[in-house]
């Protein structure tokens, strides 16, 4: 289990030692999201954002045999067949903000589903005042993977350590 700890500056703050216990922590809160929900997900590259998003599609009712990847160059993959439908977007390789609105992807942040946004803190801007929001940080190593914290902030209701 992944372990928590007290809430620093409001923020839910759990550590994880592989990648199950992120998809098992992106589970818990995908099971705690209504439509309209936005995770807004930050990290460095290869903190855990992807595994953490595939919790979250596990914790919506999305099949585990789903293969879920990085968005990064369709910016937006969408998945039915869950308790919500899922847009997990990724804004690593857009240029500007002005790309970010060309593509229309401000749009399925309202669009019933819920939307999980990779590199969200690019700019944070066009995040939805409600927006979930998850910051990802390693801290070493475990044997496991590698150890992570995870700091989750404005978490939905029913969501707690
Ligand atoms: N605690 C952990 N949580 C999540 N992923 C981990 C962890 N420890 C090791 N890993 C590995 O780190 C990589 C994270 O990849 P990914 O989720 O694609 O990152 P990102 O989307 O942030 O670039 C995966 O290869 C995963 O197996
Ligand atoms: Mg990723």
């Amino acid at each position: 289990m992944a372990s928590a700890c007290a809430s620093a500056e409001d923020a839910l703050v759990f550590y994880t030692f592989g990648p199950d216990e992120t998809k098992r922590l992106g589970a818990r809160l995908g099971r705690c999201l209504n439509p309209d929900a936005v995770v807004a997900l930050s990290g460095d590259l290869g903190t855990g954002k992807t595994c953490f998003a595939r919790g979250v599609a596990l914790g919506l009712g999305l099949p585990s045999s789903l293969h879920i990847t990085s968005p990064s160059f369709s910016l937006v993959n969408e998945y039915e067949g869950g308790r919500i439908r899922l847009y997990h977007m990724d804004a690593y390789r857009l240029e500007s903000l002005e790309a970010f609105f060309d593509a229309g992807l401000e749009e399925y942040f309202y669009e019933g589903g819920v939307a999980v946004l990779e590199w969200s803190d690019r700019w944070p801007q066009v995040l939805p005042a409600g927006s979930v929001r998850v910051l990802l940080v390693i801290e070493g190593l475990s044997e496991g993977g590698h150890r992570l914290r995870v700091e989750i902030s404005n978490p939905p209701e029913g969501f707690t350590i």
